[in-house]
């Protein structure tokens, strides 16, 4: 009885353990996400412009230069050595300096873009995330 219940112990503190060095982990580099997150804003206000039907030029240039800024930041920060990791992000810096050459000025556009840079995101998260 004794001895089971050291082993019951000895397995909630292991689990304990792991899940505050997981959090260590995740807080010590918070870079990898904060990128993704700020890629996740610009993406999502250029979908409500769309869903809303307010395609301004100007705004939308300015969240196409903020993805295409950030996407630099990948690479750097995630430290994932691996060719196809850095393919996959140098994809998705070409997509977005092409949506921001084309300067979308309509909703229609706006959508045509940015159908290269969605599929850019989705193929590396199906690999890597
Ligand atoms: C080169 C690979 C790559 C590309 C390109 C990429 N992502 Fe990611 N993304 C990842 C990985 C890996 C994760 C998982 C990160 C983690 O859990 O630490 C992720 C996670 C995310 C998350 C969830 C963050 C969280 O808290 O778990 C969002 C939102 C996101 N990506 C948005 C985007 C958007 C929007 C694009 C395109 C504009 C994009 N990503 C392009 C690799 C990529």
């Amino acid at each position: 009885m004794r001895a089971a219940l050291l082993i019951l112990l000895g397995l909630a503190i292991g689990v304990i353990g792991t899940s505050q060095v997981m959090n260590a982990l995740a807080a010590r580099n918070p870079m990898p996400k904060a990128v993704m997150h700020t890629l996740g804003y610009h993406a999502g206000e250029l979908k409500q412009a769309m869903k809303s039907q307010q395609c301004d030029a100007a705004k939308i240039q300015l969240h196409l230069l903020r993805l295409q800024s950030t996407s630099t930041d990948i690479v750097p920060t995630f430290g994932i050595a691996d060719q196809g990791f850095t393919d996959a992000a140098n994809k998705l810096q070409t997509t977005l300096q092409q949506a921001v050459a084309a300067a979308p000025a309509t909703c229609a556009s706006l959508a045509t873009a940015l159908k290269p840079v969605g599929e850019a995101c989705q193929s590396c998260h199906q690999k890597y995330r």
